[in-house]
C-alpha cells in the first residue's frame, strides 16, 4: 500500500517538475486572460481597418467582401456541382438539394489527390486537373449529359466584385501555383472546363471555405452568422453590416465578410507575442513574412512548432538526454495528427513514446511527460489565440446589433477542430470567458463546405433566372435600326395621309394647318399679352418686342396652377380660372385697365380657319374639361373675359406650343422651320409647301402645319412595337387608343410605363420583395423629373434609392439598380421613336426642297428633353442615323412658347391693322 503511494508521489512529482521545466522554458507561450482581450481588442481595430475604404489598402486583415447576402432560408432547392479545393483534401461533390415540405440535402462526393506536382505547378496545370477531376466525377455519376450550375469552394484569400468573380491575393498554406495570382480564378476554371467539351458547367459561385462552411451550419440553424475554420489552415467569416463595407455599394441588410484573420500580424502588430519558433516556421515557409496570426494557429504548423521546440530543448540538454536524431531535426516531421495523438487523454503518454521513438529517440518516461505538454502549451495557445479573434468578432455582432446579450451559432470546420481531442472544449471554453455577454452555439460542419457553395449557388441560380426575366422584358423595349426605319416610313406615309384632302378627315396624325405662313424676320414689334396652357406650367406672360438695330424681347411673367378639379371639370370653370388669372397678372404688374393684343399658346390640337380661331379637336394630355371638345377655343375665352367683365382684351392669334416653340427658336435662327416639344406631350410642328397643303386654298409660299404626330399609331400601324405595358398605360389613362405615340414618348406617360413594368416585376417576385405598396398602385407617382433624376450618371446608388424612398417604394439597393434600368430602358425607347419620327420630317423636307443634303434647325422645348440626362443624345444620334443626308442642329428654346406666340401676334396685328386700312 505504502509502496503505491510512494510511487504515485514519485510520479506526481516527476510530472510537476517536468511541468514547471516546460513552463519556464515556454513561458512566452502561455497566454494570460490580459494578454487575450489585448489580442481581441487588436484584432477588433484590424477589423475596423479593413473594411475602411482608405484604410483598406494597407490593411493586413483584409475583410474581403464575399457577396454572400443571406444565411440560406430553406428555399434554396435544385441539383449542383461543388467543388471544395485548398483544405487538406480536394473533394468533388453533387448536392440535391429538395424543398418538398422539409429541407432535404443529399450529397455524392468524391476526394481527389492533389500532389505536388499540382499544388506547386502552374495555372494551367491546376485548372485542367480540377476539370479533369470533375469530368472523371461526372463520368463515374453517370451524369455527364446534364448542365450543372456549380459552386467553387477555394480556400484562399480572394478579391471578389461579384459572387462569381474573384482574383486571388495570394497563395496560402501548401499550394503556390504560378501565374495565378491576380487573376480571377473563376474564368481560369471556366477555360479549362470550355476547352474539354465533354461537361457543361455553370460556374455560378465563387466561395471560401469559411462561407461555404457557415452556409453549411446555416441550413440547419439560421442563427449562424459565423464561420471559422481551423484546419491546414484558419481563417473566419461573419455577417457584416452592409453600412459598414464602404468597398461594396449599398447600405440595407448584410453581407458575408471573409476575414482573411491569417494575415493578423503581418504588419508587425503580433510582433510581440511571435517567439523565435515562429519566426523559425515563418522563414522556413513557402510565404514568409504572411499569414503570421495563421502560422501560430493551424494545423499545416503546430506539428513544425512542436518539433522546433523539442529540437531546441534537446540541444540545451533539457531532453532526451541532449541527444538528437536524424528524424528530429527534419522538418515536418511531426505532423499535426501527432500532436493530436500525444494528448489524447488516456493513450497520450503512450502515444508519444511511440511517436518520439519513431523519430529514432530513446526517450524516458520524463521526456513523455515534457513532450506532452509542450504539446499541450502549443494547442493551447492555438485555441487561446483563435478563441481572442472570435471574440472580437462575436462583440464586433453585438454591437452592430445594439445587443447587451448576443445568441448567435458560430459553424466550425478543419482537421485540427475536429480530430484533436482537446482543442474544441479548450476554444470554447475561453471564447466564453473572454466574451461572457454572448451565449455561444459551436456547430461542427459535418459535411464540409461544399453543402454551403451548393446553397450559396442556389441563391446565384435564382438570381440568374431572375435576371433573365428582368432582361426579357427590357427586351421588348429594344428597337432594332429595321424597326426604326419602318417608323420612320410609316411617319412618312402618315404625314402625307394628313396633307392629302381625301384622307386628311381620317388621318391619324391629323396635320393641321395653323395659318402661321412665316419665321420671324425682325421687324415685329410693340408689347403683347401671351398666355401659354397645355404644359408643365399655365403662365401669363408680357412681353415687349422692339424691333431694328436695338431689337430685343422683354419677358415677365407669372406662372400659375390649374387645379386638377379645374383641369377636368367644366369648359366654364376652366377658362373663367385663366381669365382670372390673367386678373391678377394684370393686377400685378400694373397694367389693370390696358387692353392689349394677346395671342393664346394653347398646346392642344385645334382645326384653324384662321390665325385667331381654334376649335379644340380634343383634349390630351391630362386635360378633360367637359364642352370644349369642337368648340372654337377663343370665343371661349373671350366670353369668360365678358362674364368678368373687368378689362378687354384682343385675343389675335392661337398658336400650339410646337409652333410657339418655332417660332421662339427662329427669332434667333432663321434656318429654324422645325418646332418639337419632348414634354408632357410629344408633338412637332414644320413649314410645309402650301403646294402640298390640300386643305387650304392656294399654292404659294409656305404654311406652318402642326402634325400632332402623337396620334400616331392610333390605327394601330406600330402595335407590333407596342409592350403589355404600353397597353395598359393607354388603359389607365384620359384618353383610351388616342395619342398611343405620345404615350410611348412624352413625360406625362414614361414614368407610367416604369410603373406598370415594376409592378410587374414585382408581382413576379422580382422587386421589392414581391410586395407592391400603396405607392405603386398610385397612378402618376414616377413624374418625368423623378426618371431623369433617377437616370443622372451622377447619382449614387444610394441617391437613387432615396428618391425611390421619398416616392414612398421602400427598394433596397439591387431594386434601385433594376428601377434605374427600368426607366433607361423605356426614356431610351422614347428617344428612339422620337428620333425616328424627326427623321420622317427633316427628310420630308430635304425632298420638298429636292436638295441632296439639307442644314436646318430644330427648335426644342420640353421636360423631357430638357431635364432628361440621356434623351437629347439618344435623340441625335437616332436623327443622324435614320437621316444621313441632313445635317440637323437641335437649339433649345430658352424662353419657351410664350416669345414665340407674341411674335406671331405681332405679324397678325401688323397684317390686320394693314388688311383694316
Ligand atoms: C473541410 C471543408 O471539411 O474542411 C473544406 O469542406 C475546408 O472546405 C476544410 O477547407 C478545412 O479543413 P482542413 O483541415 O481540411 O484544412
Ligand atoms: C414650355 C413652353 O417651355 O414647354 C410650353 O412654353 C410647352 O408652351 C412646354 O407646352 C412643353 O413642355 P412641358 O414639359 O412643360 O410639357
Ligand atoms: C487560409 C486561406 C483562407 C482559408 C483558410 C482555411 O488562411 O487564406 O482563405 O479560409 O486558410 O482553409
Ligand atoms: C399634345 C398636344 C399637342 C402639343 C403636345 C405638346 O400632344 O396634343 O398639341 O403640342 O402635347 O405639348
Amino acid at each position: 500500500m505504502f509502496a503505491v503511494h510512494l510511487l504515485a508521489f514519485y510520479f506526481t512529482k516527476l510530472k510537476e517538475d517536468q511541468i514547471k521545466k516546460v513552463d519556464r522554458f515556454l513561458y512566452h507561450m502561455r497566454l494570460s486572460d490580459d494578454i487575450l482581450l489585448d489580442v481581441m481588442t487588436r484584432f477588433q481595430a484590424e477589423m475596423v481597418k479593413g473594411l475602411e475604404r482608405d484604410a483598406h489598402p494597407t490593411a493586413a486583415v483584409k475583410m474581403l467582401p464575399t457577396f454572400v447576402r443571406s444565411i440560406p432560408d430553406g428555399s434554396e432547392k435544385g441539383d449542383f456541382l461543388a467543388l471544395d479545393l485548398g483544405g487538406s483534401k480536394f473533394r468533388v461533390l453533387k448536392v440535391k438539394v429538395s424543398e418538398d415540405g422539409k429541407q432535404n440535402v443529399q450529397m455524392e462526393s468524391q476526394f481527389y489527390p492533389t500532389p505536388k506536382e499540382i499544388t506547386h505547378g502552374n495555372g494551367t496545370e491546376l485548372f485542367d486537373y480540377v476539370a479533369d477531376c470533375l469530368a472523371d466525377f461526372m463520368e463515374t455519376k453517370n451524369i455527364k449529359h446534364k448542365k450543372f450550375p456549380l459552386g467553387f469552394t477555394f480556400s484562399f484569400p480572394c478579391i471578389q466584385t461579384k459572387l462569381e468573380e474573384g482574383v486571388l491575393l495570394s497563395w496560402t498554406k501548401y499550394f503556390k501555383v504560378r501565374g495565378v495570382q491576380e487573376t480571377d480564378v473563376t474564368s481560369s476554371l471556366r477555360h479549362a472546363l470550355r476547352k474539354r467539351k465533354d461537361v457543361d458547367v455553370d460556374v455560378l459561385a465563387l466561395v471560401n471555405d469559411t462561407v461555404g462552411t457557415m452556409m453549411t451550419c446555416g441550413y440547419d440553424d439560421q442563427r449562424c452568422e459565423v464561420g471559422i475554420i481551423i484546419g491546414t489552415g484558419t481563417n473566419a467569416c461573419y455577417m457584416e453590416e452592409m453600412r459598414h463595407i464602404d468597398l461594396v455599394e449599398g447600405d440595407e441588410g448584410r453581407m458575408c465578410i471573409n476575414t482573411e484573420w491569417g494575415a493578423f500580424g503581418d504588419d508587425g502588430s503580433l510582433d510581440d507575442l511571435r517567439t523565435e519558433f515562429d519566426r523559425e516556421i515563418d522563414l522556413g515557409s513557402i510565404n514568409p513574412g504572411k499569414q503570421l496570426f495563421e502560422k501560430m494557429i493551424s494545423g499545416l504548423y503546430l506539428g513544425e512548432l512542436v518539433r522546433l521546440i523539442l529540437l531546441k530543448m534537446a540541444k540545451k540538454g533539457l531532453l532526451f538526454s541532449g541527444k538528437i536524431s536524424a528524424a528530429l531535426r527534419t522538418k515536418d516531421k511531426i505532423e499535426t495528427k501527432h500532436v493530436a495523438a500525444m494528448e489524447k487523454h488516456k493513450e497520450g503518454l503512450q502515444n508519444t513514446k511511440e511517436i518520439l521513438m519513431e523519430l529514432g529517440l530513446t526517450p524516458s518516461e520524463e521526456d513523455c511527460i515534457a513532450v506532452q505538454h509542450v504539446c499541450t502549451i502549443v494547442s493551447f495557445r492555438s485555441a487561446n489565440l483563435c478563441a481572442a479573434a472570435l471574440a472580437a468578432i462575436l462583440t464586433r455582432l453585438r454591437e452592430n446589433k445594439k445587443l447587451i446579450r448576443l445568441r448567435t451559432t458560430v459553424g466550425i470546420d478543419g482537421t485540427l477542430y475536429k480530430t484533436h481531442p482537446q482543442y474544441p472544449k479548450r476554444l470554447h471554453k475561453v471564447v466564453r470567458r473572454l466574451v461572457p455577454n454572448c451565449d455561444v452555439r459551436f456547430l461542427l460542419s459535418e459535411s464540409g463546405s461544399g453543402k454551403g457553395a451548393a446553397m450559396v449557388t442556389a441563391v446565384a441560380c435564382r438570381l440568374v433566372s431572375q435576371r433573365k426575366q428582368i432582361d426579357e422584358i427590357l427586351a421588348s423595349f429594344e428597337l432594332s435600326k429595321e424597326n426604326l426605319i419602318e417608323v420612320k416610313n410609316k411617319m412618312r406615309g402618315e404625314l402625307e395621309y394628313g396633307l392629302k384632302k381625301e384622307t386628311h378627315a381620317t388621318a391619324t396624325v391629323k396635320m393641321l394647318p395653323t395659318y402661321v405662313c412665316g419665321t420671324p424676320d425682325g421687324t415685329e414689334k410693340g408689347k403683347f399679352l401671351a398666355l401659354d396652357l397645355g404644359g408643365t406650367n399655365f403662365r401669363v406672360l408680357l412681353v415687349k418686342i422692339r424691333s431694328g438695330r436695338r431689337k430685343s424681347v422683354r419677358m415677365y411673367n407669372k406662372i400659375f396652377a390649374i387645379p386638377l378639379e379645374i383641369m377636368q371639370g367644366t369648359g366654364e370653370e376652366l377658362f373663367d380660372h385663366i381669365v382670372q388669372c390673367i386678373a391678377e397678372f394684370l393686377e400685378y404688374m400694373g397694367i389693370k385697365g390696358a387692353c392689349l393684343p394677346l395671342g393664346f399658346t394653347f398646346s392642344f390640337p385645334c382645326r384653324q380657319a384662321s390665325i385667331d380661331k381654334g376649335a379644340l379637336v380634343e383634349w390630351t394630355k391630362g386635360f378633360k374639361a367637359t364642352d370644349c371638345e369642337g368648340e372654337d377655343v377663343v370665343d371661349m375665352l373671350r366670353e369668360a373675359i365678358k362674364r368678368r367683365n373687368e378689362f378687354d382684351l384682343d385675343i389675335v392669334a392661337v398658336v400650339n406650343d410646337t409652333v410657339g416653340t418655332m417660332m421662339t427658336c427662329g427669332y434667333e435662327d432663321p434656318n429654324c422651320e422645325i418646332g418639337f416639344i419632348a414634354g408632357t406631350g410629344s408633338n412637332v410642328c414644320y413649314m410645309e409647301e402650301m403646294k402640298n397643303i390640300e386643305i387650304v386654298e392656294g399654292t404659294e409660299g409656305k404654311m406652318c402645319i402642326n402634325t400632332e404626330w402623337g396620334g400616331f399609331g392610333d390605327n394601330g400601324c406600330i402595335d407590333s412595337i407596342r409592350t403589355k405595358y404600353d397597353k395598359e398605360v393607354d388603359e389607365g389613362s384620359l384618353n383610351p387608343g388616342k395619342q398611343r405615340y405620345e404615350k410611348m414618348t412624352s413625360g406625362m406617360y414614361l414614368g407610367e410605363i416604369v410603373r406598370q413594368i415594376l409592378i410587374d416585376l414585382t408581382k413576379h417576385g422580382l422587386l421589392f420583395r414581391g410586395q407592391i405598396s400603396e405607392s405603386l398602385r398610385t397612378r402618376g407617382i414616377f413624374e418625368t423629373k423623378f426618371l431623369s433624376h433617377i437616370e443622372s450618371d451622377r447619382l449614387a446608388l444610394l441617391q437613387v434609392r432615396r428618391i425611390l424612398q421619398q416616392l414612398g417604394l421602400d427598394s433596397t439597393c439591387d431594386d434601385s439598380i433594376i428601377v434605374k434600368e427600368v426607366c433607361g430602358a423605356v426614356s431610351k425607347r422614347a428617344a428612339h421613336l422620337c428620333g425616328a419620327g424627326l427623321a420622317a420630317i427633316v427628310e420630308k423636307k430635304r425632298e420638298n426642297r429636292n436638295l441632296e443634303h439639307l442644314k436646318i434647325t430644330v427648335g426644342v422645348d420640353g421636360t423631357l428633353y430638357k431635364l432628361h440626362p440621356h434623351f437629347s443624345g439618344i435623340l441625335r444620334e437616332t436623327v443622324k442615323e435614320m437621316a444621313p443626308q441632313c445635317d440637323v442642329t437641335f437649339m433649345l428654346s430658352e424662353d419657351g412658347s410664350g416669345k414665340g406666340a407674341a411674335l406671331i401676334t405681332a405679324v397678325a396685328k401688323r397684317l390686320h391693322n394693314v388688311g383694316e386700312n
